[in-house]
């Protein structure tokens, strides 16, 4: 009963999202593409010709958005769900904790990259103290795995949540990175606990 009336506010919600509208008329997968779009006219993170890894790409609005707007990127999209192909990016359905995904990625592009991106959630629980600490533990997997695999002056992005992991996340990537800035595109839901963490060159 609960399920159902959850669904209901979710399709009400979505019918009403301005950015669900114009991600339909623009042809991307999920209104999350603006996200990425926002932190891009921010902090200035694309550009053509980039190597670029997309943490829990799916459904793969991130992966349209960079294939579309930039040309030549080298892209890899990861994600635990299968997505429809995106131009010549590079598929793989897996988990990114394992380490065969990791060792995957590595073999694919051989040399370090310009820039690792995660979007990357798990499923709410409706607890969202339990949710926030769960994907900052991914953020911070991300944020290693970024940190060996950037090259000196390679960017790094992921989802944060305001919670308990959010100082660890944040002193662990001022270990890591020399420029640090959080920002909450507006196009994230106002009720979400979520920001983004934009670093930028490695220490
Ligand atoms: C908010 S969605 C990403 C939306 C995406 N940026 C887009 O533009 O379409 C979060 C994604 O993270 C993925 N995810 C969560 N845990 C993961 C993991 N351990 N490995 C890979 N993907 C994961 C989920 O499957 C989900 O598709």
């Amino acid at each position: 009963m609960k399920k159902n009336k959850i669904s209901k506010e979710w399709i009400n919600r979505q019918r009403r999202d301005i950015y669900v509208r114009k991600s339909k008329q623009e042809d991307f997968r999920s209104r999350a593409v603006y996200k990425l779009q926002e932190i891009n006219d921010k902090h200035k993170i694309l550009k053509s010709n980039l190597s670029v890894i997309d943490l829990g790409a799916a459904p793969g609005s991130w992966s349209q958005y960079i294939i579309r707007k930039f040309k030549n990127c080298k892209l890899l999209s990861i994600d635990l769900k299968k997505m429809e192909p995106i131009g010549n990016s590079y598929q793989i359905v897996g988990d990114f904790k394992e380490s065969s995904s990791k060792e995957k990625i590595i073999n694919y592009f051989k040399n370090k990259v310009d820039l690792v991106i995660s979007d990357m959630a798990v499923n709410t629980t409706g607890n969202k103290n339990l949710d926030s600490v769960v994907t900052g533990e991914l953020c911070l997997e991300a944020l290693r795995f970024a940190k060996d695999q950037l090259k000196q002056k390679g960017i790094f992005v992921s989802k944060i949540f305001m919670g308990s992991t959010f100082n660890e996340i944040i002193s662990e990537a001022k270990l890591t990175f020399k420029e640090i800035n959080v920002y909450k595109p507006p196009s994230s839901r106002k009720e979400s606990k979520e920001s983004f963490i934009i670093c930028k060159i490695l220490r």
